[in-house]
């Protein structure tokens, strides 16, 4: 199955970054030809670690002029997300399975100016979303349990790829279908070819080696997915 070409966005994940030096991580993807960066904001209580609030997204967002796709493993969205638009957040992902109304989550992100992403955990099936697909910006395919970067790709998730793809297509959506979690240069091919445009990278970008040529291999291995589609 061939897709209409669509462009292809690469948004390291600086949960994957040293945080010591995050200026200069943040400096260097830009330079090596990043789209976006990805920022995971985890409460302890939607998943089982903390990272980070609004201080350090207001931080990076002085460091680059690229989109930010604020990714928030949180409770209660409904709650902060003005905080996170003010920090500078472009899009404003949310889960499915958090507390908050998902219509009410959506309608604010949109009153505050920003996008919004709605994302779903590995085993969260796809109908879960579908309510939404009308009037998100984003459909947020979560490749691993949230919580932490550098875990392994679970394969299971790339039909919902395809389905979230052929469905916004269906509506005549524009949206981006993400992945999030585990994309390295090998599996990335696969998730370009299930309909995946935006790819969080975390590790296979901050992991080890130079972050330039990590970013090249994963393009070219998400362009060739694009190519092929699903065979
Ligand atoms: C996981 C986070 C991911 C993570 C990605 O909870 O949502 O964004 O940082 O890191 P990798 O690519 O290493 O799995
Ligand atoms: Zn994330």
């Amino acid at each position: 199955m061939s897709r209409p070409a669509r462009r292809l966005r690469l948004a390291p994940s600086l949960l994957s970054a040293d945080f010591g030096a995050l200026g200069e991580a943040v400096s260097a993807a830009e330079a090596a030809g990043a789209d976006a960066f990805h920022l995971d904001v985890m409460d302890g209580h939607f998943v089982p670690n903390i990272s980070f609030g609004p201080g350090l997204v207001a931080a990076v967002r002085a460091r680059t002029r690229l989109p930010l796709d604020v990714h928030l493993m949180i409770e209660d969205p409904l709650r902060y997300v003005e905080a996170f638009q003010r920090a500078g957040g472009d899009t404003l992902v949310f889960h499915v399975e958090a507390k908050s109304p998902p219509e009410a989550v959506v309608r604010e992100v949109h009153r505050l100016g920003a996008q919004v992403g709605i994302a779903l955990r590995p085993d969260t099936p796809f109908g879960a979303v579908e309510p939404y697909l009308g009037v998100v910006d984003q459909v947020m395919v979560m490749g691993v349990h949230p919580g932490f970067s550098g875990q392994r790709f679970l394969p299971h998730v790339l039909p919902k790829l395809t389905e979230a793809r052929e469905r916004l297509d269906a509506l005549g959506r524009d949206a981006d279908v993400s992945i999030d979690g585990g994309v390295t240069v090998e599996n990335a091919v696969d998730t370009a070819a299930h309909g995946a445009t935006f790819f969080v990278c975390g590790n296979s970008v901050f992991g080890g080696g130079p972050i330039a040529e990590n970013l090249r291999r994963l393009r070219a291995s998400v362009e060739e997915g694009a190519r092929r589609g699903v065979r």
